[in-house]
């Protein structure tokens, strides 16, 4: 490849084809050919394909993940076909597994704690505490008025701002405060309405100090933005059942298995190290349905993690409990979900997984968003206190390298007879596939080495 040094400037303003051109003539070997396969990645028709271009800038061609789904997913008595965007394998076969396994004992259970997002507008401020205190009401009622226009059509939907406070920002060297507002933007996520009024609210605050309170002290806006933090907007999911009827896992007693994905799960709250792990596994499932449904999984990733370590310390986000016979697996976090507008509404695929699902409202996305990270975290969990988590991942990792390796149906079934409950590493079904193309020497074994 050559070496990607050239600059240009301009390029954002280059046509599509433009654009490509330029990176085909200086990043690779073979231009025509790079330029063929970007292209043969765009959609047939070319208004779909416009869409998708205007998600964002300089877009070239289009970047494919699997779109798989998790049928028998029982929640709340009714039953989803769960869609899923994620390239990792064993990802879908585990919430499928999770599924179909709590389907025969009552489902995921899931309930919306609450719904408020998050926004701030930060300020430092040279004067007095009480007088911001004081003065809040009024103030209040000044951003309000301001922001009317903009809060119009979701006051109509029943959502809008719910509360404003101000709030310290303790410990810098500044004497900081924000405006901390509570919103509740109903269907949808929200990001563009919250930055919006905040951005309002800001320049209505500079105003006013300015107006009333120069006298008392400097007020300086420094910016407004929504939380992705939003420990208010809380979903909690769970299963349960009577431990004897978890039945035997795999070859262990369900006391037995029970007793020990307990200790799992209690790892996970102990050890920030396993928390982050174990979190992972959860967000395997919940970034898969997020992605799927055209929402911002960074986000809900951020919010997660932020809601992980509310306490002081990154923990684990799911809980077990085993009492009296009894097995409960819950998880609880917060999730900000939009189910209209944004990419939810422009996305094709994203409109078809929404259809899937019913097409839920945001809370309805909630549930089963959280409960699709429990099911994850319940398959993850299960296989490492039982046969350990490569077992479940070799398949799936063969299939892979079997894949790399241009290996053909034959060779691909006599390879998997031959690595059955075997450990599976590249170098190993390398050296298989020599063996079985070619007598040791010939140009295939040399090849398949260059190749590696
Ligand atoms: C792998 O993507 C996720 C796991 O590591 C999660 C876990 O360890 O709980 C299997």
């Amino acid at each position: 490849m050559k070496k990607a040094s050239k600059s240009i400037s301009g390029f954002s303003k280059l046509s599509k084809m433009g654009k490509l051109k330029w990176i085909v003539e200086n990043f690779f070997k073979d231009p025509e050919l790079v330029m063929q396969e970007l292209k043969s990645y765009w959609l047939k028709d070319p208004d779909q394909q416009r869409i998708l271009d205007q998600f964002s800038e300089n877009t070239i061609s289009n970047f494919h993940l699997p779109y798989g789904v998790a049928p028998n997913f029982i929640l709340n008595g009714t039953t989803y076909c769960v869609p899923m965007v994620i390239e990792e394998s064993s990802v879908v076969a585990a919430a499928s597994y999770a599924a179909k396994f709590w389907s025969t004992r009552g489902g995921f259970r899931a309930e919306v704690l609450s719904t408020r997002k998050v926004g701030q507008v930060y300020f430092s401020w040279t004067g007095s505490a009480d007088l911001l205190t004081h003065t809040l009401e009024d103030l209040k009622k000044a951003l309000l008025k301001d922001a009317k226009d903009l809060l119009r059509n979701m006051d109509a939907r029943g959502g809008g701002v719910r509360s404003i406070e101000i709030r310290p920002i303790e410990g810098g060297d500044h004497t900081l405060y924000c405006l901390y507002v509570k919103f509740d933007t109903k269907d949808s996520m929200g990001a563009n309405f919250i930055n919006s009024v905040l951005e309002c609210f800001a320049s209505t605050l500079q105003h006013y100090a300015n107006q009333r309170w120069a006298e008392d002290g400097q007020l300086e806006v420094i910016m407004a933005i929504l939380s992705n933090y939003t420990p208010e907007c809380l979903v909690r999911a769970w299963v349960s059942c009577q431990v004897r009827d978890l039945g035997a896992v795999l070859d262990m007693s369900a006391d037995e298995f029970a007793r020990r994905f307990k200790i799992a799960i209690d790892i996970a709250r102990l050890d920030p190290h396993r928390a982050a792990t174990h979190n992972k596994g959860i967000f395997n499932g919940i970034d898969a349905l997020v992605i799927a449904t055209g929402n911002d999984f960074r986000a809900v990733e951020a919010n997660g993690h932020a809601y992980a370590a509310r306490n002081g310390r990154y923990a684990g986000l799911s809980h077990c409990q085993v009492q009296d016979g009894n097995f409960e697996f819950s998880v609880e976090l917060p999730i900000a979900l939009g189910t209209v507008g944004g990419l939810t509404s422009l996305h094709p695929m994203a409109k078809r997984s929404l259809e899937l699902l019913g097409n839920p409202d945001a809370e309805q996305l909630m549930m089963l968003t959280a409960a699709m990270g429990l099911a994850q975290n319940f398959a993850a969990v299960r296989s490492l206190v039982t046969t350990g988590i490569q077992h479940g991942h070799m398949r799936m990792h063969l299939v892979n390298i079997l894949s790399q390796l241009e290996a053909n149906d034959d060779e691909a079934q006599e390879i998997s007879r031959h690595f059955e409950g075997k450990v599976v590493s590249y170098s190993a079904v390398r050296d298989f596939l020599v063996g079985i193309r070619s007598p040791k020497g010939s140009c295939v074994e040399n090849s398949l080495l260059k190749s590696s």
